[in-house]
């Protein structure tokens, strides 16, 4: 007998709501990312779903014009699939309808995954100083972290 393999359900990115802070927390705490202090930024979070559980996330702290984009992750299984990098045009789009002007983020793991889209090392000393007082900066993330930065509005890539 031949065995057809399911269609995979498909996935949806959307704002985050509060019933989803317990399914980001896991996702970030098995990506061993900063999972603390997400909660109070939830209104800036997106997440993907795949029949209703959350697969990935990411969001941005605002600080004015610019915002620390933090918690990217997607779920082991879905990587390297294109999510990564949906939730970040997404999250680009949000913030644009915020006037913001230019993110800014610290990353150990990701650092080809971002440059890729268009983010550029930045020394820690010329991070606008909302930037540099949020949490992440002062004590989740190690001082051997990269700290990257690129305007929110980027040409499309042709
Ligand atoms: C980083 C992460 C979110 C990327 O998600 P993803 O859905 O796998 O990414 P995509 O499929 O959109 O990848 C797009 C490209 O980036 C590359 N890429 C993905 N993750 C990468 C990483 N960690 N480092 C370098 N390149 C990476 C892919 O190979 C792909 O390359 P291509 O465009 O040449 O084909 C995912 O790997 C993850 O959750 N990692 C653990 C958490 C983490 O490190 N988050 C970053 C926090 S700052």
């Amino acid at each position: 007998m031949r065995m057809v393999k399911p269609a995979a359900a498909p996935i949806a990115i959307s704002a985050a709501v509060p019933d989803d802070e317990a399914a980001i927390a896991a996702l970030l705490r098995e990506a061993a990312l900063p999972h603390e202090d997400f909660a109070g930024h939830l209104a800036h979070f997106l997440v993907a779903r795949r029949a209703g559980a959350v697969v990935g996330a990411v969001g941005f702290e605002l600080h004015g014009r610019s915002a620390l984009l933090r918690s990217l992750v997607v779920a082991p299984t879905l990587r390297g699939n294109g999510l990564g990098d949906q939730l970040v045009r997404r999250l680009a789009a949000v913030a644009r309808r915020k006037k913001v002007e230019r993110f800014y983020l610290l990353t150990t793991t990701a650092e080809a995954f971002f440059a890729g889209r268009g983010f550029q090392r930045v020394a820690r000393q010329a991070v606008p100083a909302a930037i540099a007082a949020t949490r992440e900066f002062n004590s989740l993330c190690p001082v051997s972290a990269v700290c990257m930065t690129r305007a929110v509005v980027i040409a499309a890539k042709s």
